[in-house]
């Protein structure tokens, strides 16, 4: 059996990543399970940054393959804000949308991109990182209580329901982490020894 820490304890992300390796012969492990894990500064410039900088600490705290992701949201009318601050832009969920409702009322472009950078580090370094994004536009007004964050705003092009009238299945199929994972996963079935690490 293949182990690898997922470089995070949020819960959302986290169900999201066991669906995602429900397949797999890989068992996951989260940073819950390293309950002194003392969180990294995400003080990187880009996902990637971020990405890179919290799986290398997870690897190396844990002594074991791990992989983290930095993802956000990406609003052309706001010239790619709230970007890699998506989730410092506000205090909750509800008035994290609320600022962005607000910032863009009156404005025509409600384009959009959520972005996820997966950065996957053994052995003490940064083995690779994949990019995935969705495209998709801000709706007027939140709809629908699934998922987490931004989702309730999200429409992603070629539907007409938001992320969070989607089931975790649907939005799984098309989500930037989903297609960032597809790409990383990808990787580590062909360089499945980077894995074998004992715990
Ligand atoms: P991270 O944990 O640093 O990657 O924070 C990313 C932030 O971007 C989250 O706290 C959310 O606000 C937002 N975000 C990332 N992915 C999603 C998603 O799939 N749906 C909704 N919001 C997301």
């Amino acid at each position: 059996m293949a182990y690898i820490v997922a470089a995070t304890g949020n819960k959302h992300k986290l169900e999201e990543y066991a669906q995602l390796l429900a397949d797999q012969n890989i068992q996951l492990k989260s940073l819950n399970d390293y309950p002194n894990y003392p969180e990294p500064e995400e003080n990187g410039s880009s996902f990637k940054e971020n990405a890179e900088i919290k799986a290398l600490a997870a690897c190396k705290y844990c002594d074991v393959p791990a992989f983290a992701d930095d993802s956000g949201l990406e609003v052309e009318a706001l010239d790619g804000r709230p970007g890699i601050h998506s989730s410092r832009y506000a205090a909750t969920d509800a008035e994290r949308i609320a600022k962005l409702l607000k910032e863009l009322e009156g404005k025509e472009n409600r384009r959009a991109r959520f972005v996820c950078v997966i950065a996957i580090a053994a052995n003490g370094e940064v083995i690779e990182t994949f990019e995935g994004e969705v495209t998709g536009t801000i709706l007027e007004a939140p709809r629908g209580e699934n998922g987490f964050g931004y989702d309730p705003v999200f429409q992603p092009d070629g539907f007409d329901k938001s992320f969070a009238e989607l089931t975790q299945e649907e939005k799984n199929r098309i989500s930037h982490r989903a297609n960032a994972y597809a790409k990383a996963l990808e990787f580590v079935e062909d360089e499945m020894s980077i894995l074998d690490d004992d715990f």
